[in-house]
């Protein structure tokens, strides 16, 4: 019957023409995390084997977003130990505010994973209800939580416990149509000292597909005091404002478009502060960037591991950590570059590279074709 009323109550709000226009328009002020500003009110999407480090770096510096977060840590691989996860949770001085994402079923796991996020030096730490892949809600966590809301908020208490930071949650509306189970849960989060929600607007069982409903999120602004990021399909500088004004939501947060694409999110900050958008960026930017994206990445995995040996690396394991930093930017790297003819040639090369020098060389030829191109 509860799940029947609520798949009513969906509709109703699906039929509602335009249910929370605020009428507000750019510049949007920031809003704050606990005692953290987040200015302006934009947010980078944790995003896993995206939102790495080197990436956060980049972004912080074209786009400047008022908070990122990290790529989600899982928290029983980091109660076991696991090196892999544990890398994960390294800052850089010069990204802040940061948030640290974790994900997990056992409320005690959480908050000593929460623990390490904060003596690690997280500003923030988020709680992951949002992922439905079945390798995690098969452990009951991420979207699975959605359908278990004691355990959901017996974790939620353990980690706001645990911890001085401010904590917030990721959400996804429910778990199917049946229920948008977002509201409820809020509010008993926001009861047991969250400081913030971030809202997907879609369900679990819809993955990536269909379009995110704002209207969820307007709805959802109205059950809560704490501030409401919004999330699902802020691509670009007016999506970005539509949200924040349509929805009254206090910040947007960005993903996919941010991919290989600082600019796309410098362009949407710009958006909402009121500042006149930049200069889409030329193919040699794009090229550097991704360059730097590249070498920063070796760079880092190149630190973790002279970290974990305790010792200066031979050059076989130098080469080891470049292999591996570059094939774990395999499909990164190509979405640079797009927009001339050839491009496809060029990304399907750089996809097959194994090393810093091929994708350099690869990037080079397309630099001197660009150049050649545009000369008159
Ligand atoms: C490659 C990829 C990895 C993601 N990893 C995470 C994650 O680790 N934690 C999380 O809460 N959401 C994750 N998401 C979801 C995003 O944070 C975001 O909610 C979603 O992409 C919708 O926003 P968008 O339309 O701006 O992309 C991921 C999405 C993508 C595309």
């Amino acid at each position: 019957m509860e799940a029947f009323e609520s798949k009513l109550y969906v509709l109703a709000i699906a039929t509602q023409p335009n249910i929370a226009s605020s009428g507000n328009t750019a510049p949007f002020p920031g809003f704050k995390i606990g005692e953290i500003t987040i200015d302006p009110p934009v947010v980078l999407a944790p995003m896993e084997d995206v939102t790495s480090l080197p990436m956060r770096v980049i972004a912080k510096r074209i786009a400047n977003p008022g908070l990122l977060v990290t790529e989600f840590i899982s928290a029983m691989a980091v109660h076991y130990g696991a090196e892999k996860t544990l890398k994960k949770m390294r800052i850089d001085p010069g990204e802040r505010p940061l948030s640290i994402q974790i994900f997990g079923a056992e409320p005690a796991i959480m908050a000593e994973t929460a623990r390490l996020a904060e003596e690690m030096g997280a500003d923030i730490v988020d709680i992951n209800m949002g992922c439905w892949v079945p390798k995690v809600c098969k452990t009951g966590s991420g979207a699975a939580l959605l359908k278990d809301p004691d355990r959901a908020e017996e974790i939620v208490r353990a980690v706001v416990n645990a911890v001085q930071i401010p904590v917030t949650v990721k959400v996804r509306a429910g778990w199917d149509y049946s229920l948008f189970a977002a509201p409820d849960l809020a509010k008993r989060f926001e009861q047991v000292g969250i400081k913030m929600l971030t809202l997907h607007a879609r369900f679990a069982k819809q993955g990536f597909e269909g379009e995110a409903d704002w209207r969820l999120i307007g709805e959802l602004r109205k059950a809560l005091s704490i501030p409401l990021v919004g999330n699902g399909d802020v691509k670009t500088p007016e999506d970005a404002v539509r949200m924040l004004s349509e929805t009254g939501c206090d910040g947007v947060m960005v993903g996919r478009a941010a991919i290989a694409n600082p600019w796309a999110l410098a362009a949407i900050t710009a958006a909402v502060s009121g500042q006149p958008i930049p200069q889409p960026p030329t193919l040699s930017e794009r090229i550097d960037v991704a360059l730097e994206h590249v070498s920063s990445a070796i760079q880092f995995e190149e630190e973790e591991f002279e970290k974990r040996m305790k010792r200066p690396l031979s050059e076989s394991e130098r080469l080891d950590s470049e292999g591996r930093a570059v094939r774990a930017l395999r499909g990164i790297v190509p979405m640079y570059v797009k927009g001339f003819e050839g491009a496809a040639q060029v990304r399907s090369e750089l996809y097959q590279s194994s090393s810093y020098a091929e994708i350099s060389a690869t990037l080079q030829k397309v630099r001197e074709i660009a150049n050649a191109t545009l000369e008159p």
